[in-house]
Formats: structure tokens, sequence, C-alpha cells
């Protein structure tokens, strides 16, 4: 059986949390492919909210097996903290979450090194949710990491104290005054391996390619969003890894040809938190509005998100990259009530008009050109039928899909699991 993908198309924060735990039925197996606890993706059901950062979203349904793909990068410390949250539902976990052996290790020193890179940026910091993910991508690539494997090895305790080593004097190179308690960090580390242990590691490769072999179906859960990706996003402003459809070949050992559906998720606008440019941003009265309505405030970090109005070149953009087959549409709801929206249709980039995201969208090269739609003023958090939908946002939507030239299949009008509309 083919395995399909669910992604972010914008900045991160879609409702990919929210949607990966409606489609859990439908599948056997939840596998995350790469980031690691920078994302932060939320659900809400039976008036529980939970936030979950390194797990999978399918871990509340009863028979699904969640994996933890080669591609995330692990920090014990805040696992430790999910799995402690989650004490309260009767999960077992050693055999609903499964982690990769190849997944690499987030150190308690990679957090005080993405501390210092931010400090030595800025004004030209990136924003980073400082959970370390930089310095261990690129302890992956340089080729110095550590991987969940290395715990079951006998030389685990050199190995884990010559790279903090390495990364105390890289500290000292950087220059820059961090307080911290190494003793302390280690300990909350040491605390984390423990309970990391008590799960199940495995080569996940091969584990699911069996599984496809042995027709189980396999969603693939994405984290961030196409626009953060390493290579397509609006770089340096971005996260450090593939977060389109290709780092789940990568992060997961997936074949192409194994993909079958891509679903991608947007929000009927557009937020960002962090640094970079964003062309649709809004600094008045709309903008406050969808993030008072929307409470747009970040999952991991409590920041504030930035927000705008939807964008469709960058739309085009990642379902491009990704080879999106479905839509899915967020957050409607929190449009409801605008006299007039506006979506961004092209750019003016340097003067001249385009429909293509070019290599910098920084605001001296990019104006959006915006075509506008009537509002609706009906409150959708309580519609349960597509048939209940107002015209005017069917026409918002019809419009996008013309545009995009993919079906929304999914219209989400609120954060619950059930407010879930299909189409
Ligand atoms: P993720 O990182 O993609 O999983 O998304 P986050 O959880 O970071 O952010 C999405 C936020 O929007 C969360 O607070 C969700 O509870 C909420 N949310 C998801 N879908 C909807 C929706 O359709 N309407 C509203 N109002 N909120 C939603
Ligand atoms: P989910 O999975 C939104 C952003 C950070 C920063 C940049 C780099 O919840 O959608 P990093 O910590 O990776 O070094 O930060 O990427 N960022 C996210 N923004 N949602 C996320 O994840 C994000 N993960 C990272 O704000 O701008
Ligand atoms: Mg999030």
């Amino acid at each position: 059986m083919a395995v399909n993908l669910l992604l972010g198309l914008q900045w991160g924060d879609e409702g990919k949390g929210k949607i990966v735990d409606v489609l859990t039925t439908d599948y056997d197996i939840i596998a995350r492919f790469q980031g690691g606890p920078n994302a932060g993706h939320t659900l809400i059901f039976d008036g529980y909210k939970h936030v979950l950062h390194t797990i999978p979203s399918g871990i509340f349904h009863k028979t699904a097996v969640n994996v933890v793909g080669n591609g995330v990068v692990i920090d014990p410390v805040i696992f430790k903290k999910e799995l402690d949250n989650l004490s309260q539902f009767t999960i077992d976990f050693k055999s609903k979450l499964l982690i990769s052996r190849k997944a690499h290790l987030i150190l308690p020193t990679h957090r005080l090194l993405d501390a210092a890179s931010e400090t030595a940026k800025g004004k030209a910091k990136i924003g980073s949710t400082l959970k370390g993910i930089g310095p261990t991508y690129m302890d992956k690539t340089g080729r110095n990491g550590l991987r969940v494997g290395d715990l079951e090895m006998n030389d685990w305790q050199e190995k884990y104290e010559n790279l903090t080593e390495k990364h105390l004097n890289m500290l000292a190179f950087h220059g820059i005054e961090l307080e911290y308690n190494l003793v302390e960090l280690q300990k909350e580390f040491d605390e984390g391996i423990k309970r990391l242990k008590e799960l199940t590691f495995i080569d996940s490769e091969e584990y699911l390619n069996n599984a496809m072999k042995n027709g189980k179906s396999i969603l693939a859960e994405g984290a961030q969003g196409s626009l953060l990706d390493v290579d397509f996003g609006t770089y340096p402003f971005v996260t450090s890894s593939n977060t389109t459809a290709a780092g789940a070949c990568t992060g997961l050992g997936i074949a192409p040809n194994k993909i079958g559906d891509v679903f991608g998720i947007f929000k009927a606008y557009t937020t960002r938190v962090g640094s970079g440019p964003f062309p649709t941003e809004l600094f008045d009265e709309d903008g406050a509005t969808m993030a008072r309505v929307g409470h747009e405030f970040g999952a991991t970090t409590g920041r504030p998100r930035r927000c705008g109005w939807l964008d469709i070149v960058a739309l085009k953009y990642a379902v491009q990259v990704n080879g999106v087959t479905q839509l899915m549409m967020m957050k409607g709801d929190v449009l409801s009530g605008f006299d007039t929206l506006k979506v961004c249709t092209s750019y003016t980039y340097k003067g001249e008009e385009i429909s293509h995201f070019p290599f910098n969208i920084e605001p001296e090269n990019v104006t959006p050109v915006y075509s506008e739609f009537k509002g609706w003023s009906e409150d959708l958090t309580k519609m349960t039928t597509k048939e209940q939908l107002p015209q005017n946002l069917l026409d918002y939507i019809e419009f996008i899909e013309k545009e995009v030239e993919v079906p929304i299949k999914i219209v989400s009008v609120g954060p619950d699991r059930k407010q879930t509309i299909l189409r």
C-alpha cells in the first residue's frame, strides 16, 4: 500500500495536528518524518487540549502505531515531558510509540549553541524556537551527530562526552555570555535518556517497508511548513530540515514511487512566527482581528504570530514543490465578519508583475497584487455539512481551487476534532 503524506503549505501552524488526528481513524501507522520539538501540534477533542511536539498526532487513537522517523531530531528532555503530560491517558507507549534508531539526538549543548548563534546574529536573527534544531541538523550533515541507536552501544558515554566538549569549545569561540548550569542540564538529559530507553527502538525504514508489504496503511505527518523548508523556503529564515514531500522519503526511508496522496494544509489566511519576509502581512486592524479571533500564538513558544491575507502565489509554489493532490483549508471560521477579503494573486517584482514565487520576497523587491472577495458574516463553527457553508465562502473556496488546480476536500471550521467538514 502507498504512503500518504500530510504537510503544511505555509509557514507552519496550519493545523496539521488537528487533521492528522481526524484522519488517523483511516490509518494503521502515523509516522513523523522531520523536525523536532520546534513543532507544536494542537489536538482538541472531548474537552481535552493537547500540544504534541515530537510524538505523532495519532497517539490518542486506540489502534494506530506511531513512529518517530529517522529524519526527526529528538530532545530526550522535552520528550520525557511530552510523555509525562500524557500520563492521564492509558497509552501503551511500548507498543504504540516506536522510535527510529537513526533519529538524531538533541543534546543540552545543542540548545546552548542555538541560543549563542541567535544572539550573535543580533537583528538578523532567525527567530528560532531555540530548541537546538539548527545545531543538531548541522551535526547530522557534518557527520558528528549522535543517534538513538548509539544509546544501545558500549561507547555511548564516551561519544556523548566528546561531542559535549566540542560544543563547549564552540560556545567559547562564539564568545557569547550564556547563563547555564551544565550539571543540571546533564542530569535532566540523563533522566530523559532513561525514559527514552524504556520505549521501543526500531530500524524504522525496515519496519515501514514491511508494513507496506503487509498491506498496512501509513500516513506521514510533516512538521513546520513548505515555506520553512531549508531548500525551498524563505532562506535563511527557515528551519534546518526538508519540510516538503521529498523529506518524507529521506525522513522515513520510503521510496518516491511509494508515495500516494499528498494532503496539503493551509489556513484561509496566512501566519508566520519568527523573522523573515511575509509579503501579505498586515499591520492594521484586519491583522489584529485575525490574531485575536484565531488565537494566533505559537503552540511551542507562545510568541504572537504575524498575520496577513492568503497568498496564492506562495500556495501554488508549495503545491507544486510537494505534488499536492488534495487541499485542506483551515480556520475559515476566523474570517467570519470581514466585509471584504483580499487574496494575493500575483506579485509586482522589481517593477514587473509575476505569478511565480521568486528567489527573494523581501519587501524592497515584492509587492502583493490583490483580488477582493465579499466576506461572510455567518458563524461557521457550528456547521457540520458542506450544504450549510455560506455562498461567499464557497466562492472563496472555488476561486482558490481554480487558481491552484487542486480540490479542497476538507474545510475546518474550528479547532475541535468534530469541527471538520468534508467536501
Ligand atoms: P500545527 O502546528 O500545524 O499542528 O498547528 P498548531 O496547532 O500550531 O496551530 C493551529 C491552531 O489553530 C491550534 O490552536 C488549533 O487548535 C487551531 N485550529 C485548527 N484548526 C482550526 C480551525 O479550523 N478553526 C480555528 N478557529 N482554529 C483551528
Ligand atoms: P509546526 O510543526 C511555525 C519557525 C521558527 C523560526 C524558524 C526556525 O508547529 O508547524 P527553528 O526552531 O526550526 O530553528 O526555527 O522556523 N518554526 C515554526 N513556525 N510552526 C512550526 O512548527 C515551526 N517550527 C519552526 O519560528 O522562524
Ligand atoms: Mg504548530
